[in-house]
């Protein structure tokens, strides 16, 4: 990506310092024709000659405008709207107590924005200060720290060093035919990820479960992964002691090489969404200098809680569930950054998403599946019966599982899905009361195998697997007690029983 070269900033915020020296020249008017009697207007004399040494400059006259209205959750402002674009910053009041707020819709005289803080005092009449688009300095020193949605240190480890270009956290996407292609494999060391839902280097995929069911957990065990340069990742709208466990609890080592940017749920919804975009702008800068990068966003749903409250706020009509047409032009502006772009950098892209009511066609999973590139299906039964992460297999996908997978392995893996899906089915006939051991020796061998695959599926932080480690071996050894079962005229598959064959398992795949 490119930015424009400025000098740094002395710390990373993009913020610029309150200027009480700020020209306010907006409601002056620079006519040439207003010769204001210094005697009896001294003050208005005084701004008039400073606006005429200043005249030729062009933006200042655009600078300030005035609240009109005060809403609960914003404000209508004049004066700007000519001089104004969607997403620029204003400033509202002065020194310590000034606040800042973001343009989300425009009028003919007026522009309305959304604070970007919760606890705001505004009046009508009060002045507005027009900052421009928010702009980010990330750079090295942003690895290893904790920082806000506008890059600001979180973790009280001091001034952050910006970077030596200005960039915007909102920016474009890579173009189509100028992305590197994904064709390397990244090893996470979850077995049940490493199997049956591989992640390349450079996809997007997403973690759907509902509440509680183990997301947060299954994306600090991948934040611990060792497969990658370095770990951006976006805590948006999460609990506040949340962002603290994660940090303190699970990041562990891996801390030092990730970069955290936290919103929690109780900022404004332009701070969440601007968080996310941060993260996404974060790992942007790492993977333009050629790193492999690991992007984690929990979760990509509060992130669409806050689009639809700022998309509502800018009088958007909702069109499904509140959520207005800004949440799919949004989620897929953030999303589609993820992945490779030229130059050999990618990003990896692993995003939770909250199931409603674990309804897996709810508005936000439903869009967001579309996008990615797979999806991994945390069940709430499974959770229940204590295997972490839930991960329900059978329905679990990643779209590049054949560029990751070799033929041997893909054999393996299809065969492994084919004994979960016989053996979940079973199961449940079995504590039903419908299937009698012994009636089929497929399904006995899938009720006798999969218990012993679905336990080395199951781990936890501290059993993250390093390098090296060969989850297919296990899977071949496990498979192997299965075709090395003679196959016996009573207990084969019933459609091989009606074709008189005997059917190996090796052969099921
Ligand atoms: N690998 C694991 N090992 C043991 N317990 C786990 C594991 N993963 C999740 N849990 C249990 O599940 C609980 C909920 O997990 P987590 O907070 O990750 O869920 P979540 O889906 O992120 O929830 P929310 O939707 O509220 O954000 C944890 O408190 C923990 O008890
Ligand atoms: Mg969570």
């Amino acid at each position: 990506m490119s930015g424009e070269a400025v000098e740094p900033a002395g710390d990373a915020a993009s913020l610029p310092a309150p200027s009480p020296a700020a020209p306010r020249l907006r409601r002056l008017g620079l006519a040439d024709s207003i010769e204001p009697t210094a005697d009896r207007f001294p003050r208005l004399s005084r701004l008039l000659a400073g606006a005429a040494s200043l005249r030729g400059s062009g933006e200042l006259a655009a600078r300030c405008g005035t609240v009109q209205s005060v809403r609960q959750n914003t404000l209508i402002v004049d004066g700007l709207s000519k001089w104004s674009n969607l997403g620029d910053l204003l400033r509202v009041g002065d020194g310590d107590e000034a606040w800042f707020a973001q343009i989300i819709a425009a009028n003919p005289d007026t522009v309305v924005a959304k604070p970007m803080t919760t606890a705001i005092r505004v009046k009508v009449g009060d002045e507005v200060e027009l900052i421009g688009p928010i702009k980010l300095f990330p750079s090295q020193g942003w690895k290893g720290r904790i920082l806000d949605a506008f890059g600001r240190p979180l973790d009280g480890g001091g001034p952050v060093p910006a970077g030596h270009h200005r960039l915007d956290p909102y920016g474009p996407p890579p173009e189509a035919m100028k992305r590197e292609r994904i064709v390397e494999r990244a090893i996470t060391g979850v077995h049940a990820i490493d199997l049956f839902v591989p992640v390349c280097h450079g996809q997007r995929i997403g973690i759907f479960g509902g509440s509680g069911t183990g997301k947060s957990s299954l994306l600090s065990l991948l934040a611990n992964t060792r497969g990658f340069d370095t770990i951006v990742i976006g805590l948006i709208g999460e609990r506040g002691r949340e962002v603290r466990e994660f940090v303190e609890d699970k990041l562990g080592q891996g801390h030092r090489n990730a970069t955290v940017i936290a919103s929690t749920g109780d900022e404004a919804p332009s701070v969440r969404m601007l968080a996310a975009n941060t993260a996404m702008l974060a790992a942007e800068y790492f993977r333009d200098r050629g790193e492999r990068v690991l992007l984690i966003i929990d979760s990509v749903t509060r992130f669409a809680h806050a689009v639809r409250e700022v998309g509502l706020a800018a009088g958007e009509m909702p069109v499904v569930r509140g959520h207005t047409t800004l949440l799919y032009s949004s989620l897929s502006q953030l999303l589609e950054r993820a992945g490779p772009s030229e130059g050999g950098g990618m990003i990896t892209g692993i995003f939770s998403v909250l199931v409603d009511g674990d309804d897996h066609n709810e508005p936000v999973a439903d869009a967001v599946r579309g996008i990615l590139d797979g999806h991994i299906v945390l069940d709430r039964a499974i959770a229940a019966t204590g295997r972490f992460p839930a991960i329900n297999i059978p329905m679990s996908l990643s779209r590049l599982s054949d560029v990751a997978l070799d033929r041997e392995q893909t054999a393996l893996v299809r065969q492994a899905r084919r004994l979960i899906a016989t053996f979940e089915q079973a199961d449940e006939m079995r504590r039903l009361g419908g299937y009698v051991e012994g009636a089929d020796q497929y399904v006995d061998m899938a009720l006798k195998l999969v218990p012993q695959i679905y336990d080395y599926l199951t781990q936890d932080v501290q059993s993250l697997e390093q390098a090296g480690y060969d989850p297919f071996a296990r899977l071949a050894a496990f498979l192997a007690q299965a075709n090395s079962q003679p196959p016996a005229g009573a207990g084969r598959p019933a459609e091989a029983r009606r074709e008189g064959q005997a059917v190996p398992l090796q052969a099921q795949g």
